[in-house]
């Protein structure tokens, strides 16, 4: 298995299993299919809304000795509506008990907005606080508490550009450890990579392989689709395996972790099976030229301008 090292020499499994849109009555049973077949990276979010049946499927696998914790790595994110500095730990702490575990491997800010809280999804801009009301700083401060405590080994955000990383390392204290962020061959994201990579940073796909099972919401007309490029599947079918593993071994081959979301034994197999399948430097050539900045979760849902978030300022792009 490929590994991705953190300062403290601690090692995440590269290739893990997401759980966004992993229905609560299937998720339990392919969280334990997938520990079967040899994950032991798995990506989680409070928001997902899924934390208490994944929690149901490791504390089966431990107890009947599948997998030892200490062999897992297990990922959370902070909600929007938890980064008032009093909010963050009850919500790790939630989440914990969700998950029932004593400690997570990885605790990421979720996205760089922030709303009320209790609010999932506030209906209008009420329900969001500025950055001046709740500052990144703010909440960054309190994700080190919980690190210093232990409840969280390593700490990072997700949906992060450039400008809102450099906020945070200037802010002093630990560094994100990790930006977990959109990436698949259509939004290919090399000068965040780069410039993370360069302050030790490690990036972690998500979407890697389109998120087609996202809600209709989050879809546009005509978007192209990662698995049904053209030169994707021209590369599968030279070397006989399937698109969604050239989709995975590619950011696999950058030093990039990657987290497909499979509720399906025979896809959470053939993704597993990515992790051993080398790319050429011609390949990954080919693949660098498909790249059109074509964002899937585009960030427009949370859109609030007098609050002062814009998809523009987002981004910061
Ligand atoms: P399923 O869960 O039924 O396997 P992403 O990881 O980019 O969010 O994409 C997840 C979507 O891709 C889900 O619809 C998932 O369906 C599907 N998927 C996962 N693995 C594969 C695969 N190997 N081939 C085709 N589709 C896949």
């Amino acid at each position: 298995m490929k590994m991705l090292t953190y300062s403290n020499n601690d090692q995440m499994p590269a290739l893990g299993l997401g759980t966004w849109k992993s229905d609560p009555g299937v998720v339990k049973k392919a969280i334990i299919e997938a520990i079967a077949i040899g994950y032991r990276h798995i990506d989680c979010a409070a928001i997902y809304g899924n934390e208490n049946e994944i929690g149901e499927a490791l504390q089966e696998c431990i107890k009947n000795g599948m997998v030892k914790r200490e062999d897992l790595w297990i990922t959370s994110k902070l909600w929007n509506d938890a980064h008032k500095r009093e909010d963050v730990q009850p919500a790790l702490e939630k989440t914990l008990a969700d998950l029932r575990l004593d400690y997570l491997d990885l605790y990421l800010m979720h996205w760089p907005v922030a709303f009320k809280n209790g609010l999932s999804f506030p209906e209008n801009s009420e329900g969001y606080l500025s950055l001046k009301e709740a500052p990144l700083a703010e909440t960054w401060q309190a994700m080190q508490e919980l690190q210093k405590q232990g409840l969280a080994k390593h700490i990072g955000t997700s949906n992060f550009s450039i400008h809102k990383l450099e906020q945070l390392i200037a802010f002093g204290g630990q560094k994100p450890e990790m930006n977990q962020v959109e990436l698949h061959p259509y939004l290919q994201q090399q000068a965040l990579i780069d410039f993370c990579h360069q302050n030790d940073i490690h990036v972690t796909a998500y979407s890697p392989l389109g998120s087609m099972d996202r809600p209709e919401v989050f879809k546009k007309e005509g978007e192209p689709i990662p698995l049904e490029n053209e030169t994707i599947k021209a590369i599968a079918t030279a070397k006989s395996i399937s698109p969604a593993q050239v989709l995975l071994a590619w950011p696999l081959h950058r030093k990039i972790s990657v987290i497909p979301k499979s509720t399906n034994p025979k896809r959470l197999q053939e993704n597993f099976e990515a992790n051993g399948i080398a790319l050429s430097d011609d390949e990954m050539g080919t693949i660098a030229k498909l790249d059109q900045h074509e964002r899937i979760i585009d960030g427009s849902f949370f859109v609030a301008e007098d609050k002062g978030y814009t998809v523009q300022n987002l981004w910061d792009e």
